[in-house]
């Protein structure tokens, strides 16, 4: 288990993984690393990477690596932007923002990580089919999130009916933030988004 490092010229050092490659998923802002370990058990042939800034949630990931004995996670313990920059196109089949700081005052949205530029991002780095999944327990951030996402040319909200926003597929195992969101009372909204095929119109 080894961190990616993003250089100054912005070339990133994955160790070993290739982007070109190798399938790979992100997941931005893990916290206390449950769901990313999840996924990386239950998708051995996929490398997942985390970013995150808060060192107890890497410590916590890398507590699950060690007793998972996971070989397939690398780590960034920092701020995801610089890897969103640096990261060639179509490198990416999965992307998860979970819960991510909802920065509920007017003057700090600029702040929140998914927006109109991270949209822009996830959809370059996305594989055509490639899934970006969001989630939020507050309200406002979920309007905010399908104002930035939902008119993008090349995603394509996937929920048919109000079950599928309201609830988790089987293979997204929920996270620490969520049970305290729902130990609150706050119900959480989950939202997935395909990547449309290149060169088409579906
Ligand atoms: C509310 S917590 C949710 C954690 C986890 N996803 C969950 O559901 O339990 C949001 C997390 O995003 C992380 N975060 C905030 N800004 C980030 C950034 N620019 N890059 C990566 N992680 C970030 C925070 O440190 C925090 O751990």
């Amino acid at each position: 288990m080894l961190r990616p490092v993003v250089a100054a010229d912005g070339t990133v050092d994955l160790k070993g993984v290739e982007p070109a490659r190798d399938r790979l998923w992100l997941e931005v802002g893990f916290g206390g690393g449950e769901h990313l370990a999840w996924q990386a058990e239950h998708h051995p042939d996929v490398t997942v990477i985390g970013a995150e800034p808060f060192l107890n949630g890497v410590a916590s990931l890398l507590a699950h690596v060690d007793d998972s004995g996971l070989g397939n996670v690398r780590i960034i313990d920092g701020d995801v932007r610089p890897l969103l920059d640096a990261l060639p196109p179509t490198s990416l089949e999965r992307i998860f923002v979970l819960f991510p700081d909802p920065w509920p005052k007017a003057r700090h949205h600029k702040r929140r990580i998914v927006n109109h530029w991270s949209a822009n991002r996830f959809a370059d780095l996305l594989v055509d089919g490639g899934e970006l999944r969001l989630a939020t327990d507050i309200m406002d951030y979920a309007r905010w999130m399908m104002a930035a996402v939902w008119p993008h040319p090349d995603l394509t909200w996937t929920a048919r009916r109000p079950g599928d926003w309201r609830s988790r597929t089987r293979d997204w195992p929920g996270t620490r933030y969520e049970a305290k969101a729902i130990e609150a009372g706050r119900t959480p909204v989950f939202l997935t988004f395909r990547r449309k095929a290149r060169g088409t119109s579906q």
